[in-house]
């Protein structure tokens, strides 16, 4: 169980970084990395503000699907190179959004998102899947959210099987 301590007075910047305090000792406890990709879902979800969705995409064969994920029902499956995930994928980069609406190709899954950022997910120098979260706020991502969830991201990947 993973007990959350203090978050109300937590600054922005602290709670990034709790997000990552609490990823990594999930590595203690746990291996499965299917188990511990539906915590970080539930740990983002938890701990960081303003978010409406947050959960993962997985490569299969030509397409994403969806993963673990905290919010409404979302589309299972995104092909390469469609909406924000697919250009994360094409571009193999991350992509903040702004303003969804003004992103070519948006798949919208909740009504309610209006800004986007996507992380893409490595290992063994392949993108295997992607980060999504998704908020209700117009340009609620700031640089400093991107760098959080790479580093985020980093340590899942440490966990994802070769
Ligand atoms: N908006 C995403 C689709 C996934 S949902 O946001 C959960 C996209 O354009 O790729």
């Amino acid at each position: 169980m993973i007990k959350l301590k203090g978050l109300e007075k937590m600054s922005k910047a602290q709670r990034l970084a709790y997000t990552k305090l609490l990823l990594r000792s999930q590595g203690g406890t746990e291996s499965h990395p299917r188990a511990i990709e539906a915590n970080a879902a539930a740990i983002i979800m938890a701990v960081v503000e303003g978010l409406n969705w947050a959960g993962f995409y997985w490569v299969v064969e030509d397409e994403l699907v969806l993963g673990s994920f905290q919010g409404l029902p979302a589309c299972t499956r995104i092909s390469y190179g469609k909406g924000v995930c697919g250009s994360a994928w094409k571009e193999n980069c991350s992509q903040r959004v702004e303003d969804v609406e003004n992103f070519p190709g948006h798949i919208a899954c909740d009504s309610a998102s209006r800004s986007e950022l996507v992380i893409p997910i490595r290992k063994s120098g392949e993108l295997r899947g992607v980060l999504d979260l998704d908020s209700p706020y117009l340009g609620h991502f700031t640089q400093q959210d991107q760098v959080a969830f790479e580093e985020f991201v980093e340590i899942l990947e440490g966990f994802l099987y070769d």
